[in-house]
């Protein structure tokens, strides 16, 4: 049976009561309880655990989770897209630009770019695909209170695209905490495809986490709470052939003596959803250099390219 055709009620153990909850914190597919352990379930939906537990038994029984096929993984990545960069050398460095079906991480210091690109990559995916883009709508989770529109519409204008078109058709939210940051992802998968996302970014994922999670008696925590966050990115990214692009701060590890002591925040967990790990330094005036770290496919190179008033792009270009 395809999840499509199961609403949460068809499922023993849930009753109406318990379908609305689950419907009001964003579960509205049954793969989404299929997922999660019992004692989540038990807190979400605010039921006991041996029940949260059938629950979540049923559903597996139910859904067809099993096994796929190799040449369906194929299938779907043949279908990945890339939304251009501003930049030929940057796309390049990604192996032809920001890819669907993945996380696209850059990390940096203060005015190294990563807003900047934030703000070019949802004008960018709003351009037809023979200039790189998806012809689609963009998410902007806004973490710090950085976005511009203002810069939209100079981008949007440098690409011959209709500012106000440009700005209707970025769907921007505010994150006040991290909480807040997870629910407005768990409740996204409703609007994408009635919005036409192709691109959701989280200017930066990790900003809340760390401000929030302080102590060393929180990282386990605070690690937990990112993983999951991520988990729940990477399948939009999947289920609707999106582009996910999210920035994170750094912070100086005091065990690296010689060498550049800037780490990303949150470490491993990030590195290991990010299928795209980029780390941006700022070069003389307005040249940023991208280096990409530890990507599978790719090797681990550095290209530059410029932030001007049009936005992002090559150092030779005008
Ligand atoms: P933090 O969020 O502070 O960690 O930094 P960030 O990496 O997000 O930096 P951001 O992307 O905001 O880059 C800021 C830099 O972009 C500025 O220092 C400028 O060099 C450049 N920049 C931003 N806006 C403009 C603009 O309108 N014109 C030009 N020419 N450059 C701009
Ligand atoms: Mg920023």
């Amino acid at each position: 049976m395809s999840e499509k055709e199961i609403r949460l009620e068809d499922i023993p153990g849930i009753g109406p009561k318990t379908a609305e909850k689950l419907r009001e914190v964003g579960f509205t597919d049954p793969m989404m309880i299929a997922v999660i352990s019992p004692s989540e379930l038990a807190a979400i939906a605010e039921i006991g655990e041996t029940q949260a537990a059938k629950i979540i038994a049923a559903v597996r029984e139910i859904l067809d989770i099993g096994l796929v096929t190799a040449d369906k993984i194929l299938e779907r990545k043949q279908k990945a897209l890339r939304i251009t960069t501003g930049s030929k050398a940057l796309d390049n460095l990604l192996g032809g630009g920001v890819e669907t079906q993945a996380i696209t991480e850059t990390y940096g210091a203060f005015g190294s770019g990563k807003t900047q690109l934030a703000h070019q990559l949802s004008v960018n995916v709003q351009l037809p695909p023979e200039k790189g883009g998806l012809g689609k709508s963009a998410v902007y989770i806004d973490c710090e209170g950085t976005f511009s529109p203002n810069r939209i519409v100079s981008m949007a204008k440098a690409k011959g695209l209709d500012p106000q078109t440009a700005l209707k058709n970025i769907f921007v939210a505010r994150a006040f905490n991290a909480e807040h940051q997870m629910f407005i992802v768990d409740k996204l998968k409703e609007q994408i495809e009635e919005k036409n996302i192709g691109l959701i970014v989280i200017d930066s994922i990790t900003s809340h986490f760390r401000a929030e999670y302080v102590g060393r008696g929180e990282l386990a925590e605070r690690q937990q709470k990112l993983n999951k966050h991520l988990h729940a990115l990477q399948r939009l990214a999947d289920a609707f052939n999106l582009a996910v692009y999210i920035t994170n701060q750094v912070m100086a590890d005091p065990s690296v003596i010689f060498g550049d002591p800037t780490r990303p925040v949150g470490g491993h967990v990030l590195g290991h959803f990010s299928t795209y790990r980029i780390y941006l330094r700022r070069s003389k005036e307005n040249i940023r250099i991208a280096r990409l770290i530890d990507a599978p496919n790719l090797p681990e190179s550095e290209v530059t390219f410029r932030i001007t008033e049009e936005g992002i792009k090559d150092v030779d270009e005008k």
